[in-house]
């Protein structure tokens, strides 16, 4: 993972972030970046097999809207079992999501979908929580929020 965070430190974009994990890890079947929108997430760049119906999601819905709420990695090992839980794909059994903050505030999240379950363990939020780090400027300035 070591070596996959210092590419991600030399990406030029969300889009790349995103190709990066989607394409380094088996577990990752459906990579995206959510940016904050006012009360809303709106969906940025994505890698998977399918697009996703939710391209906003009010902060407070759903998986990515609890974790926007909170500012807290949620890790969801049975998406069936959680009533929070937004479908977008059949093949989705578990779901990681990654608050990114900058300044004291959620500016967007890293939402990946697994088809395995209970795919995502603390490596993961580890991992993901640097990655989240290491990207809130470029989605600070992404976000359609700014005030500087
Ligand atoms: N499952 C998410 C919605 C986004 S899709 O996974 C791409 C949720 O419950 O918020």
């Amino acid at each position: 993972m070591n070596d996959v965070l210092a590419e991600i430190e030399r990406a030029r974009d969300l889009q790349d972030v995103v190709d990066l994990l989607h394409d380094r890890f088996d577990h990752y079947s459906w990579v995206g970046i959510y940016l904050v929108d006012g009360d809303d997430l709106v969906l940025g760049p994505w890698k998977g097999p399918q697009a996703t119906e939710h391209v906003r999601i009010p902060i407070g819905q759903g998986i990515c809207g609890a974790a926007a709420a909170s500012g807290e990695t949620e890790i969801v090992n049975d998406v069936n079992a959680d009533r929070r839980y937004l479908s977008c794909f059949v093949s989705t059994r578990s779901e990681i999501v990654v608050p990114i903050p900058f300044e004291g505030r959620v500016v967007g999240e890293i939402d990946i979908d697994s088809d395995e379950p209970a795919a995502f363990g603390e490596d993961d939020r580890r991992f993901l929580e640097r990655v989240a780090e290491s990207i809130a400027p470029y989605a600070r300035s992404a976000t359609k929020t700014s005030t500087t």
